[in-house]
């Protein structure tokens, strides 16, 4: 089985989805913290904590574990800067408590959600897997400490390993099982989702004043669904000894300005809505867009769900057919 920690979650979700059809049996472990009972569906799921040894402990000796998908974390980097504490303790403590359980019962495969807050501010974009790691935030920082933890356990504990750098995950599973539900929302496509809906006033542009190309911030938005696929081609390659234990960035080598965004949002939902231009949001890098050369050439891997129109049209029919908090 594969333990998948933050299965109930948003990437966890579809991932744990992606497994089931490849044929691999997941075993979800969540707190339910900031995961939903809604997304288990029918899967073996083990309520417990990363930050709680016992609990991991429980898990891998009542199911006959083989490898590990860490979804599980915190994830809001403005609440990271307010609570360092917090993403010290999920990030890194609760990930040295899964390594440890992984190595007492010797399983050997772990696949970790990365990502390139990790980066921090680029010196130039794409960004590779070589570019230098000196993030702008706990959270970024909290996710490298946890990268460096892992290729300390290789060399010592023979922990095979694969980092996944997101860029910037976006959209919803296409059959609308799954989608992006955070409380609170910080992310730009669901925040423009809900002024289409009408649930928000207005969308703010946080900043046009960036030096790209209409002044506002640029990201490489990755489809949930390729994430998820990315996933199980790393976890074939892995057990299959195929591939050297490495952190591989998740992206599609091209970028969407917040303005584009919120263009695609009003084209594909018919809606209009007030976009109101302020400030930038402290620790927003002007552009990230990911290098993708190794992800094709270590798993084969390219994304395929990924176009911004695509993106936002599988989000929306999710929040149509969820009508989820709106
Ligand atoms: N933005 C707006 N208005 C908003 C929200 C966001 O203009 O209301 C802009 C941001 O300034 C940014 C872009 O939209 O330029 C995307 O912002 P998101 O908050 O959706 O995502 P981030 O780029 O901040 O994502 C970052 C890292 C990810 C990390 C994530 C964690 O790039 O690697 O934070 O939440 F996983």
């Amino acid at each position: 089985m594969i333990l998948v920690t933050g299965g109930a979650g948003y990437i966890g979700s579809h991932t744990v989805k992606a497994l089931k059809k490849a044929g691999f049996q997941p075993l979800i472990f969540d707190n339910f913290s900031t995961g939903h009972r809604a997304f288990i569906k029918g899967t073996p799921a083990f309520e417990g904590d990363i930050c709680n040894s016992d609990d991991l402990a429980r898990a891998f000796a009542e199911y006959p574990i083989d490898g590990v998908l860490h979804f599980a974390g915190r994830a809001l980097v403005g609440e990271s800067i307010e609570k360092p504490e917090l993403y010290y303790e999920t990030n890194l403590h609760g990930g040295l408590s899964l390594l440890n359980a992984m190595k007492t019962c010797g399983v050997k495969f772990l696949i970790f959600s990365s990502s390139c807050a990790t980066y921090g501010t680029p010196q130039q974009v794409p960004i590779s897997e070589d570019h230098a790691q000196n993030p702008i935030n706990p959270y970024g920082d909290s996710k490298l400490a946890f990268e460096r933890a892992m290729r300390w356990f290789h060399e010592a504990h023979g922990l095979r390993y694969l980092s996944l750098r997101y860029f910037n995950a976006a959209g919803a599973d296409a059959e609308g099982e799954f989608g992006e539900d955070h409380d609170p929302e910080t992310h730009l496509i669901p925040l423009v989702l809900k002024a289409a809906a009408g649930r928000h006033p207005e969308v703010k542009i946080l900043g046009t004043d960036y030096p790209t190309p209409d002044g506002t911030c640029v990201r490489d938005y990755i489809h949930v669904t390729d994430l998820a696929s990315a996933h199980v081609m790393g976890l074939e390659a892995l057990m299959g000894g195929r591939v050297e234990s490495q952190a591989i960035n998740l992206g599609t080598g091209s970028g969407c300005s917040v303005r584009e965004v919120i263009e695609a949002a009003r084209r594909i939902t018919g809606k209009d809505f007030f976009a109101r231009e302020t400030a930038r949001r402290p620790g927003d890098p002007p552009a990230l867009i990911a290098a993708v050369d190794r992800a094709k050439k270590v798993l084969g891997w390219t994304a395929v769900e990924s176009g911004l129109d695509n993106i936002i049209r599988s989000a929306w029919n999710w929040a149509s057919k969820t009508n989820q908090a709106w």
